[in-house]
């Protein structure tokens, strides 16, 4: 019998119970969450927090949400607030998240998790203290797509790994956002787009070491185009790169021994519009997934956050403690190879 794909397993997040959100930062992503919470879950946004009480107010008419404040205290004091939704800059999820933390809430924190791991193991700490939850928004690792792609690695189908390949560049330097260029706001590519491929390889291989990176960095000294290797546990090698001076089709590739999976299409191999197709070494599509719900991908990170809290559980199955620590650690040491420093750090 042919190869095939192993199907996934990822709840349809209508079933997870539903969550009163508070959303700390209305800015561009946060719109998207507001949105995949509103279309895709039983959930609802409850409250939004902003340094400005206009641009709270602003968001709040947008999007339906009942109450708005003008500080991020506020926001993660109001009682109806079950748990909050960091969307700010990387250089500010740290502190923000220990805000809402102490303040007794659950936290999602958008990508890259913090700047660094010092600063994740922080934050970790304090929910491991305060026994709340804490999760990293990588949202691609709770996608349908990927599921297929661990089950199928885990079920043997591929063979041995070999390779995994991954890519994002955009277009988004020099003439993009302020977040992006700013060695302030801990801009760069490889925490804003990087961390995609980096977090799909640890997806894959279960881990990165051996890393060894090179990337060309702004005047103001964050990466623009960064490369990696890295090796995993069972001897697969990473070849990873990001950019945001220049835009791609993002696709991704696992190979391995006896076949290989081809991640592409919808704009980006880490989207909830690609596809996954497996492919024998002489070229022959064996078994191909499809989404059938493109939209509002961000709904299953939702949802699995919901069934976690239900749960009582502190960590997310798909992006578990260990695996945010992995992916800010692989992120550090190119950091650190490529000289990219950010202020305070
Ligand atoms: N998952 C994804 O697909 C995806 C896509 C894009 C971005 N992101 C992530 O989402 C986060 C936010 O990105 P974004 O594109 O939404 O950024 P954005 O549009 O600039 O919004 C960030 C928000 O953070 C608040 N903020 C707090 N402190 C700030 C500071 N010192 N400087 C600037 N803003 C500050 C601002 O709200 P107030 O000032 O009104 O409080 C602002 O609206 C980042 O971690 C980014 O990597 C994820």
């Amino acid at each position: 019998m042919a190869p095939t794909l192993s199907a996934p397993q990822v709840p349809d997040p209508m079933q997870a119970p539903p969550v009163r959100w508070g959303v700390l930062g209305p800015g561009g992503i946060a719109s998207t969450f507001a949105g995949a919470v509103r279309a895709g879950t039983r959930s609802m946004v409850v409250a939004v927090g902003s340094r400005s009480a206009e641009r709270a107010a602003a968001f709040a008419g947008r999007h339906g949400v009942e109450r708005s404040y003008g500080s991020y205290e506020d926001l993660v004091a109001d009682e109806g607030v079950e748990a909050v939704y960091v969307a700010s800059p990387h250089s500010e999820h740290h502190a923000h998240a220990l805000l809402a933390l102490a303040a007794g809430k659950p936290v999602l924190v958008e990508k890259a998790f913090t700047r660094n791991l010092a600063e994740a193991e922080e934050v970790l700490a304090a929910a491991d203290a305060e026994g709340l939850l804490a999760a990293e928004a990588m949202w691609s690792r709770y996608l349908p797509s990927y599921d297929v792609v661990r089950r199928t690695v885990e079920d043997g189908t591929l063979g041995d790994v070999l390779l995994v390949e991954a890519e994002h560049a955009q277009l988004l330097w020099p003439d993009g956002p302020e977040r992006l260029s700013s060695p302030d706001l801990a801009g760069g590519a490889l925490l804003d787009l990087g961390v995609y491929p980096v977090a799909f390889a640890d997806h894959v291989l279960g881990g990165l070491d051996a890393v060894r990176a090179s990337g060309t960095l702004s005047d103001l000294g964050v990466d623009v185009t960064t490369t990696v290797t890295a090796r995993g546990p069972r001897g697969g090698i990473a070849h990873l790169w990001c950019s945001m001076g220049a835009a791609t089709a993002c696709p991704a590739t696992v190979v391995g021994t006896r076949a290989r999976l081809e991640l592409s299409g919808g704009g980006s191999f880490y989207g909830s519009g690609a596809s996954v197709h497996l492919v024998a070494p002489d070229g022959t599509v064996l078994d191909e997934w499809v989404p059938t719900v493109t939209e509002h991908g961000f709904r299953h990170q939702v949802a699995e956050v919901a069934r976690a809290l239900a749960e009582g559980r502190q960590e997310t199955w798909s992006v578990p403690w260990d695996a945010t620590r992995r992916v800010m650690a692989t992120m550090d040491e190119v950091r650190r190879q490529l000289g990219v420093t950010y202020p305070g750090e």
